[in-house]
């Protein structure tokens, strides 16, 4: 049993009487079922349980039971998911006013460091992964061009692996940040699995990253919001880092989720790398058989992650919305997300046969339906989700955020500067950040999207926020 829960199922059966925080006070008249249950271990910082903040004994051993695990230098316990750690992340390596070179395909958080760093921002645009219209790598090539160019930057942040799985050469990525003096972030949210087998990509912490932030409740079994922040050499200015995770963490971390975290670490070194096994052997078989499908198919890239599968119809035959739709009404299968052309589903080591049969026997007949005409195709052409938007930037993003706004309506816009980000969630990728120019292509992207049904971000009651007189 891992330390930290065995620790708090000991406390509850205790006998302590607790006179502090949280409210419920562990009595089970406070919850029905499951709920009172996990109530009889959630305590937050009090006696022999340690601090977050200035971890030095029960937490300080767990975090450095990962520290090793994923061959870093140190490593933080999130309770706030990715996002606290990539905030933490990106304010710790920029100054106010600053310059970061990052990846057009990141996350909101990124973006939304760069909002409270006031920074001016340099976009890496990765490649296109043409068949079903996702984002690519980031190309080594394109880092070291910005590097040349713009001196200034203070720092770098990519994404890999992508929501989709595509990992970049992040190796290579580390070499050319650190020939320019440059720390390199990699967000790695998607890949806390990484690291663990052969076949699947090592993780960053390995590969020379100087910050890697993993949410392990995205592909390993633990609690939604639970992650982790690792960080190497000398770039980074670890105490900066630690004073930015004080502001972005809650003052109360939930020691159910600490608990999580610890057990999660218990499985990765007990059984990672035999369950990770099992689930390349079990979706390899799948994806064996969905090969021999004529439409419906699982995108195939040298390097993916084996725990993601891009689903889709050949010829655009199908949206990734229809898909997603077909899967979860038809067939009871949840997908991640829906995008333009593709619909994602994620695995995990904790994924069971019978499950991922479900999914294979829903491929089959979908694509047995398509050749028969039975389901209604091609009616609704996708269009590809273009991460890569490449628009005119008039102001930064926190300078648009400054400035008044107001709301117009979409058909309205062109030519407006943006006051709010545009994305669709997930992936939380922006098409627009404030700041950016909306041109007509846009617009018309944004209003085929609508059209669609894909749920998109920043567009309220038909209307955009944008900058006034501007
Ligand atoms: C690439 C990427 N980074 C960061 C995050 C934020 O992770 P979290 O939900 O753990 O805060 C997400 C969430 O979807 C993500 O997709």
């Amino acid at each position: 049993m891992a330390e930290l829960y065995k620790r708090l199922i000991e406390y509850e059966n205790s006998g302590y009487y607790p006179f502090h925080m949280p409210g419920h006070k562990r009595n089970p008249e406070s919850a029905e079922g499951i709920l009172a249950r996990v109530y009889g271990i959630d305590i937050t910082e009090i006696d022999g349980f340690d601090n977050l903040h200035q971890a030095e004994e029960i937490i300080e051993r767990e975090q450095k039971r990962a520290t090793a695990l994923y061959g870093a230098e140190k490593t933080y316990f999130l309770v706030n998911g990715s996002t606290c750690g990539i905030l933490s992340a990106v304010c710790a390596v920029c100054g106010k006013g600053g310059r970061i070179l990052m990846a057009r395909n990141c996350h909101k958080s990124v973006y939304h460091g760069t909002y409270l760093q006031e920074l001016e921002v340099a976009y890496l645009y990765p490649g296109l992964w043409k068949e079903c219209g996702a984002a690519g790598e980031i190309e080594p090539e394109s880092v070291e061009r910005a590097l040349r160019e713009l001196p200034d930057v203070e720092a770098v942040i990519i994404t890999s692996p992508t929501y989709e799985g595509v990992v970049s050469n992040v190796k290579e990525i580390a070499d050319i940040s650190h020939k320019y003096g440059k720390p390199l972030i990699v967000d790695e949210a998607h890949g806390a699995h990484f690291g663990f087998h052969k076949d699947y990509p090592e993780n960053s912490a390995r590969l020379g990253a100087d910050i890697v932030i993993h949410s392990l409740h995205k592909t390993l079994p633990s609690m939604t919001q639970t992650a982790l922040l690792h960080v190497n050499g000398n770039l980074v200015d670890k105490r900066r880092l630690e004073r930015f995770l004080k502001i972005f963490q809650t003052s109360s971390p939930s020691y159910v989720m600490l608990a999580s975290i610890s057990s999660c670490l218990d499985m990765l070194e007990k059984e990672g790398t035999e369950r990770l096994e099992r689930l390349k052997e079990r979706k390899g078989r799948m994806a064996e058989k969905i090969k021999g499908n004529s439409f419906i198919k699982i995108g195939e890239r040298k390097g993916l992650d084996p725990c993601k599968a891009v689903i889709y119809a050949e010829k655009g035959m199908l949206t990734g919305q229809q898909l997603y739709d077909i899967l979860r009404k038809e067939y009871h299968l949840q997908m991640e997300m829906a995008a333009g052309g593709y619909t994602l589903a994620i695995f995990s080591m904790m994924d069971t046969q019978e499950g991922i049969d479900r999914l294979e026997r829903a491929l089959l007949e979908i694509d047995e339906a398509v050749k028969a005409d039975d389901i209604s195709t091609g009616k609704e052409k996708w269009i590809p989700l273009d991460m890569n938007c490449r628009n005119e930037t008039v102001m930064s993003i926190f300078a648009a955020y400054e400035r008044e706004q107001e709301l117009v309506e979409l058909e309205k816009s062109y030519g407006r500067t943006a006051g709010e980000f545009i994305n669709l969630y997930p992936p939380g990728i922006p098409f627009v950040t404030p700041g950016e120019r909306l041109d007509e292509k846009m617009i018309d992207i944004l209003l085929s999207y609508e059209k669609a049904g894909l749920h998109v971000q920043g567009i309220e009651r038909g209307g955009i926020r944008v900058i006034k007189d501007a």
